[in-house]
């Protein structure tokens, strides 16, 4: 990525343009965070329900009490140990931020993002960017700037590739009740290691919060081909013969199924590196004209459960 690049890029943001960015995590849609008309630009491009407050990025910790008030230390400790990186912290929010960042909620989420394209550019910036990742509201997100191209190449006049998103799997998200943690979202990094800085995480189930963390709605991240999610994949292949079936697995090819289009997040059984690959490979899969897709469980640890908290979003409801 060449600076002019960046530079362009930052233009069209002073411009109020919308552009799409590569991040740690995953690809985002990204506007003046600061600009009402920029902000709806997001909303109307990603068809995302108002309700469903924005994620602010900004360069450094050293901006986080401009766009947020009343931080708690443990806000403070943790984005000492993960910023920049794939934590979100939900703050109460300073007066200028705009209502339809945070659906007029009291608080807001912010983050710095841990990627250099992304930091280069927040760092040509006067405004912090609000971004939500660049797919449709409800579809797969993007790792790779190709996703983003599938989406909205007609709508975006930038798409900033930085190459594979490291980390494969949105932010974390935290918040404060009464200066206890929370977590709102599972993602890239897993809950012992914000307990490891922290303490017990209170874990926001999936009923009680979908009003507080819309990315906790049960079908998101979803394929257009119907998908199911099991701890036993070969057992679950025979209620389907007939059909085009693609299996996406955790480490290992089946075996007796050597007909049946196979994909594996990580030969090696690493979680990281199913985590990276997960997205493209739910991409795949869902382009391969395929009836149906059966997904197996992973391991449900560390980032394991960040996987399966995914995966349980993409199935047929
Ligand atoms: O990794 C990421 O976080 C990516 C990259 C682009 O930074 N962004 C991302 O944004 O995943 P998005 O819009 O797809 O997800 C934002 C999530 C939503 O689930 C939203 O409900 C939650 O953040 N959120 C935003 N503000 C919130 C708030 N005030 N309270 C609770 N949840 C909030
Ligand atoms: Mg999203």
């Amino acid at each position: 990525m060449t600076t002019t690049n960046i530079t362009k890029a930052a233009q069209a943001l002073i411009e109020d343009e919308i552009i799409a960015i590569p991040t740690e995590t995953v690809y985002g849609l990204a506007g003046n965070a600061y600009s009402e008309n920029a902000l709806k630009k997001i909303f109307e491009l990603k068809k995302r329900p108002f309700y469903n407050p924005l994620i602010v990025h900004i360069k450094s910790t050293a901006f986080l009490d401009i766009v947020a008030s009343d931080i708690p230390d443990m806000a403070w400790k943790l984005a000492e140990e993960f910023w920049p990186g794939s934590l979100t912290l939900v703050l109460k929010k300073q007066p200028h931020i705009p209502d339809i960042i945070t659906a007029g909620k009291a608080t807001v989420a912010v983050r710095v993002p841990n990627h250099p394209i992304a930091l280069a550019l927040l760092e040509q910036l006067e405004f912090p960017l609000a971004a939500p990742s660049a797919n449709p509201f409800g579809c797969i997100s993007p790792t790779t700037a190709m996703h983003v191209s599938n989406y909205f190449k007609e709508n975006l006049q930038v798409i900033l590739d930085g190459g594979v998103c490291q980390n494969g799997i949105e932010s974390t998200i935290i918040g404060f009740e009464n200066d206890k943690p929370i977590l709102y979202r599972h993602g890239s990094i897993s809950v012992k290691d914000i307990e490891r800085i922290v303490g017990k995480v209170l874990i926001i189930t999936n009923e009680d919060c979908s009003p507080d963390a819309p990315g906790m709605l049960s079908r998101h991240y979803a394929p257009k081909t119907d998908t199911y999610l099991t701890d036993n994949v070969s057992e679950l292949i025979p209620s389907f013969s007939g059909k085009k079936i693609g299996l996406l697995l955790f480490k290992d090819k089946i075996k007796s199924a050597e007909n049946i289009l196979q994909e594996v997040l990580s030969k090696k059984g690493n979680l990281a590196e199913a985590a990276k690959n997960l997205y493209a490979t739910m991409h795949r899969l869902d382009k391969s004209n395929l009836d149906v897709i059966i997904a197996e469980r992973l391991p449900n640890k560390g980032l394991g459960k960040s996987i399966n908290d995914r995966l349980e979003r993409a199935i047929k409801k």
